[in-house]
């Protein structure tokens, strides 16, 4: 065998360990637009028995209740004009980095607005918010500073952190005396900077950053307090600004994304102090060296943010479903992790129940995906479900009602 091949062999043995693990990720194919039902191309239908409604094309709809569509936008008449009319109006895109021949003025008034709905003084727009976080923290840390990152980041975040040649400290997920030691221990050790990195919500658990006392920790020691938002902007917090809002803090550093509740298209941003953000846009890589948001993109993110400042009504929407939902499942007797986030983990424990219930549910036209090691610790396998302001309450019944068949049938409660 040739070393060519021997490269090629070696892929094929890797894929197989994945199949093996049972870490295989399978891929649904939606052929329609993101909503509360979704039609899925084939079905992956695996006993046949069809479910859900079929329209004889081998598409099927189920309820979706995994996407990060909580406000429910994602299809929205409204932002869909805007993106439609960018598209006459500007065409497909720019053609270039933001810094040759790439900004728009939608560009800038998207910035703008963002600066403004999330109270800085400016917001540097990214192609997504893994390119944002990934381009944080090398411009602004060097070997003299350190970083203090919470173990449940997002994988973005420790992306990022690699980049960077900051000192790495890394505290037990909101462990803020295990947070206090190691911003003592980047003091006293000489730092010059100090940047404390958290997610506002973990996403595998819908839990909250403990931000107010995490603020407080960084004021003693002097460090900037980087959040990202990406499971909390539009919807958290009052007028949505997210969580830093709901804690009464100000954070130097906020990121986010545009491809969840903000419409669900894609993109990312910063929202800092106007010197970092001139500073991103002179030295952070992803910014500088990949193509500007497409002009369709942004002109519907600019739609969501000023429909989103005011949707009081599809928060309230949100929180309700959550709120039924929650009470549903657990009157049905599955144990959940507790708070009032809109992702709702419902825990099986055993990776095994976990995907047998996810694919019992899908062939009772619900979809929902299992998590297993290493996505969450071992031994803490879930289902992770997502509300969305696009469901209605006959949707969770109907919904809580397959939960709890499915998981008769395969006696999960036994
Ligand atoms: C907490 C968090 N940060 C960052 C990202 C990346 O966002 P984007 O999809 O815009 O790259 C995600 C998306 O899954 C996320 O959940």
């Amino acid at each position: 065998m040739t070393e060519r091949d021997a490269f090629l062999q070696d892929i094929e043995n890797e894929l197989r360990q994945i199949r093996a693990a049972s870490l295989w990720k399978n891929e649904r194919v939606i052929a329609s637009a993101q909503g509360a039902r979704v039609r899925v191309r084939g079905g992956g239908d695996s006993d046949g028995d069809g479910g859900g409604d079929s329209d004889g094309d081998g598409e099927r709809e189920v309820l979706n209740l995994c996407a990060n569509n909580y406000l429910g936008l994602a299809a929205d008449a409204e932002l869909i004009r805007a993106a439609a009319a960018a598209l006459e109006d500007h065409g497909l895109g720019m053609a270039s980095v933001r810094f040759i021949c790439g900004t728009s003025d939608l560009h800038r008034a998207l910035e703008e607005a963002l600066a403004e709905f999330l109270g800085g003084e400016d917001a540097v727009l990214y192609p997504s918010c893994f390119d944002a976080n990934g381009g944080l923290f090398e411009p602004l840390l060097s070997e003299q500073d350190a970083v203090i990152s919470d173990a449940l980041n997002h994988a973005s975040i420790i992306d990022g952190i690699r980049l960077c040649k900051a000192r790495r400290f890394r505290y037990a997920n909101r462990d803020l005396d295990a947070l206090e030691s190691c911003l003592r221990e980047a003091r006293d050790g000489g730092a010059r900077r100090i940047i404390v990195a958290t997610d506002g919500v973990f996403s595998m658990d819908g839990t909250f950053a403990p931000l107010a006392e995490m603020r407080v920790l960084a004021d003693r020691f002097g460090a900037w307090l980087m959040v990202d938002d990406c499971h909390a902007t539009g919807f958290v917090g009052a007028r949505g600004a997210g969580t830093p809002s709901l804690a009464g803090v100000r954070v130097e550093l906020l990121t986010g994304t545009l491809g969840k509740a903000l419409g669900g298209a894609a993109g990312g941003y910063v929202v800092a102090a106007s010197p970092v953000a001139d500073l991103l846009r002179q030295r952070s890589r992803p910014y500088l060296f990949s193509n500007a948001l497409p002009p369709a993109v942004v002109a519907a993110a600019l739609a969501a943010v000023s429909r989103v400042a005011a949707a009081d009504d599809l928060r309230r929407r949100l929180d309700d479903n959550a709120a039924l939902w929650r009470d549903l499942l657990s009157r049905a007797g599955f144990s959940l992790l507790e708070g009032g986030h809109p992702i709702v983990p419902v825990m099986l424990m055993d990776a095994g129940k976990a995907t047998a219930l996810a694919a019992a549910l899908w062939e009772r036209g619900v979809y929902v995906t299992a998590f297993s090691f290493p996505v969450v610790p071992r031994g803490e396998a879930r289902i992770r479900t997502q509300l969305s302001a696009a469901l209605d309450r006959d949707d969770l019944i109907f919904a809580a009602e397959q939960f709890r068949d499915a998981a008769g049938s395969l006696g999960i409660f036994s």
